[in-house]
């Protein structure tokens, strides 16, 4: 939990180019990673059951006030690899069953949901370093390759390949430059281009 989530500030600190402390008080998205990072902990790996029942009593309250707060909606049973960024808050909305890789970054607006129907009815798995731009929709059994790219407002109901850039509704791959312009990692911190 601790580790997960100290790759989350990593990433955070690579990609605004702040020091951890003020980036930690500042961003919502962080407020909603410990509370996820510490629920999902709680949830799959406290095993003591007097001690599940009070984190768990705590893991329910806590996810509340930041949904109320931030409204970031990611539920405890979703798996998300360690250094998601999530810029701003806002109408962010996860189904427990998506599947999330490391160094992804969860813009505003964006909902990563259950569709599809029969046999065809499930939940994306998006890939590493996966850049989604506000307001986009994924949705159903589909996957996202890793350092794909989805376009703001986009819909994607169909698979992306690795470095897919997608855009549009429904939403098609346009080019294969993937999300390396977007995506700042500790190893490959954002240079600052405001200075
Ligand atoms: C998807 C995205 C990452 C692709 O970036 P890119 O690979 O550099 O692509 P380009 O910007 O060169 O655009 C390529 C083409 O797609 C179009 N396009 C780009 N984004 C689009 C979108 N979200 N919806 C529809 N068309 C889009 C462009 O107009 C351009 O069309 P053209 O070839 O006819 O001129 C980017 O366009 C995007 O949506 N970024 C989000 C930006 C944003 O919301 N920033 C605020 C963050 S808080």
């Amino acid at each position: 939990m601790i580790k997960n989530y100290k790759a989350d500030i990593a990433r955070y600190v690579a990609s605004e180019y702040r020091n951890s402390l003020l980036t930690l008080s500042l961003k919502e998205g962080l407020w909603a990673l410990a509370e996820y990072r510490f629920s999902h902990w709680v949830y799959y790996d406290v095993h003591i059951p007097i001690l599940r029942q009070i984190l768990g009593f705590i893991s329910v309250f806590w996810h509340r006030i930041i949904i109320t707060l931030t409204r970031i909606e990611l539920p405890k049973y979703t798996h998300v690899a360690p250094g998601v960024y999530i810029p701003h808050g806002g109408s962010i909305v996860i189904h427990p069953d998506v599947m999330i890789g490391k160094y992804c970054t969860i813009s505003h607006g964006v909902t990563i949901g259950i569709g599809g129907r029969g046999k065809n009815k499930g939940c994306p798995k998006i890939g590493d370093e996966v850049y989604i731009a506000p307001g986009a929709k994924i949705f159903g059994k589909i996957s996202i390759g890793s350092y794909a790219a989805i376009g703001a407002n986009a819909v994607v109901t169909k698979d992306i390949p690795e470095k897919g850039v997608a855009v549009g509704i429904p939403a098609q791959v346009i080019s294969d430059k993937g999300s390396q312009d977007f995506i700042f990692t500790p190893e490959r911190p954002v240079e600052p281009y405001w200075e």
